[in-house]
């Protein structure tokens, strides 16, 4: 094969999005299109890779910092799809082989079509390789016009005649090129159109005159080539990714009872025998292992999660880890860096955040655990709150091995409670408990008799109960 280069299409501004976002960070399926399209591209090991960029071109050159090798043209005004090919002829000079054109706003192209199309580009000997499709409805394409089996030229809807307008097979405007002579064909391109823009399209015209050869690949399914102009379009195109992400994990073994209310991010790892109910959303990267059940309205981004778990209903769970034969909720909130070691169990109403809740030990009721360290076999009773902010610093509580913490308990931080110790209910810790003790800090009860009684009276005589006012 001779060397791959691959250039993408990503200057154009979006208009009908309506954001002030470039069009192309807009997310499918928890990530970017233009990120789609790059990972698709890194998995071609081109020789180089070049974004042609314009719109709101700083913006999107920091969000792709983190592609290495990425190479970036700027094109400033956008003046049509030949033009921007024209701004990366500086970066790919004395460049030979093929140049393989992508669009940042198509995510479903799959490298092994791209390799089709390669292919069919090398073994036909065409200077140039248009990938198209048949679709029901081609309008706002251009069309593929044909002279016998030979493509002859592309023509746009804009400039189109009325027969022209009834060819079902459309441009992708994905192409193959043969990168000798190339650019500059294109040079050759004049704006003759409705819209007074260099059409890349233009090009087989061109080429054809020159009598060379150009060929074409239909793509069977023509989801693939589906670009993405509107918000409309990217749910769309979000359904379909989402629908195959689905399918793909029922394949592996897993239960989604409601494949249209799940939504589960590309990335997603989802072990077999699991169950996942209606209205679940697991993204980023998240994996999740074997034998699970995930009630509906949870949401996991980003989690490591064991074999055996239960996710009860209505939990937020982010930046996290689970052990295996854990349970969480329902209605718990695990924020960054929580973590369940092995059997562990968090209940209803339980919040925590850069906290390790060690093998066994339980908070099962109306909690807040933050910057805590948390032991095996821990009973943390309900109400219990680290109290872990002192309005500047966050401090750390550390609960060892085999300690009661009894129910609304407030454990001021730095503080440590030592293992196998009790806090008693209702106790406010600030000094640390040493192993094996129990602390309490409310003082000795005390009750007065006759209480209510004068209380009534002093009231003159009002029978509700005190405190009541009609
Ligand atoms: C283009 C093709 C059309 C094809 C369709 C497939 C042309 C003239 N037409 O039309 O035959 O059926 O794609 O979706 O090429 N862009 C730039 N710089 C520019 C103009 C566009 O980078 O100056 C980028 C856009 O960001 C976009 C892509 O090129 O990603 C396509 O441009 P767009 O204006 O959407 O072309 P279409 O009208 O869709
Ligand atoms: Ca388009």
């Amino acid at each position: 094969m001779p060397d791959l280069h691959i250039i993408v299409l990503a200057a154009g501004k979006g208009t009908r999005m309506k954001s002030a976002r470039p069009k192309v960070l807009h997310s499918v399926a928890g990530t970017p299109m233009v990120d789609w399209v790059l990972r698709t591209a890194a998995a071609l090991r081109p020789r180089t890779t070049t974004i042609v960029v314009g719109y709101r071109a700083a913006e999107l050159q920091s969000a792709l910092s983190g592609h290495r090798d990425l190479r970036f043209v700027v094109q400033e005004p956008q003046l049509g799809t030949a033009h921007a090919l024209l701004m990366a002829e500086p970066a790919l000079a004395g460049r030979t082989g093929i140049l393989v054109m992508l669009y940042a706003d198509v995510p479903m192209l799959t490298a092994e079509t791209v390799v089709r199309l390669m292919e069919r580009h090398t073994s036909s000997g065409a200077s140039a390789t248009v990938l198209t499709a048949d679709v029901e409805n081609p309008y706002g394409y251009g069309r593929i016009v044909r002279d016998g089996e030979q493509i002859a030229r592309i023509v746009e809807e804009r400039d189109a005649s009325s027969a022209e307008r009834q060819i079902r097979e459309i441009n992708s405007g994905i192409y193959a090129f043969t990168l000798e002579g190339l650019f500059e064909a294109v040079h050759g391109i004049a704006p003759k159109n409705a819209q007074g823009e260099y059409y890349l399209p233009d090009l087989v015209a061109v080429y054809r005159r020159q009598g060379r050869k150009v060929e074409t690949l239909k793509v069977p399914d023509a989801d693939e080539i589906r670009g993405i102009n509107s918000r409309a379009e990217l749910a769309e195109v979000s359904r379909i990714v989402r629908q195959r992400k689905n399918a793909e994990l029922m394949a592996g073994g897993v239960t989604i009872e409601d494949p249209a209310t799940t939504y589960i991010d590309r990335d997603v790892a989802v072990g077999a025998d699991s169950i996942i109910h209606p209205g679940v959303s697991l993204e980023g990267n998240t994996s999740l292992g074997q034998g699970r059940e995930i009630h509906s309205g949870v949401r996991i981004v980003n989690c490591r999660v064991g074999d055996r778990v239960v996710i009860k209903n209505h939990c937020l769970i982010t930046d996290s880890t689970i052990g295996s034969d854990a349970s969480v909720g329902p209605f718990a909130h695990l924020r960054p860096g929580a973590e369940l070691q092995d059997g562990a169990h968090v209940g209803n109403f339980v919040e925590l955040k850069k906290t390790v809740l060690g093998p066994g030990s339980k908070a099962m009721h109306l909690a807040y655990l933050g910057n805590a360290t948390i032991g095996a076999k821990v009973n943390i009773g309900a109400g219990t709150i680290t109290c872990n902010y002192d309005g500047v610093t966050k401090h750390s509580t550390i609960i060892e091995d085999g300690a009661f913490i009894g129910s609304d308990s407030q454990l001021v931080a730095p503080v440590t409670i030592g293992k196998d110790a009790y806090v008693g209910s209702g106790t406010t810790v600030r000094e640390d408990v040493p192993p094996g003790s129990l602390a309490v800090s409310a003082g000795a009860q005390r009750n007065i008799e006759g209480w209510v009684d004068k209380k009534k009276k002093k009231q003159g005589g009002s029978s509700g109960p005190a405190g009541k006012r009609s």
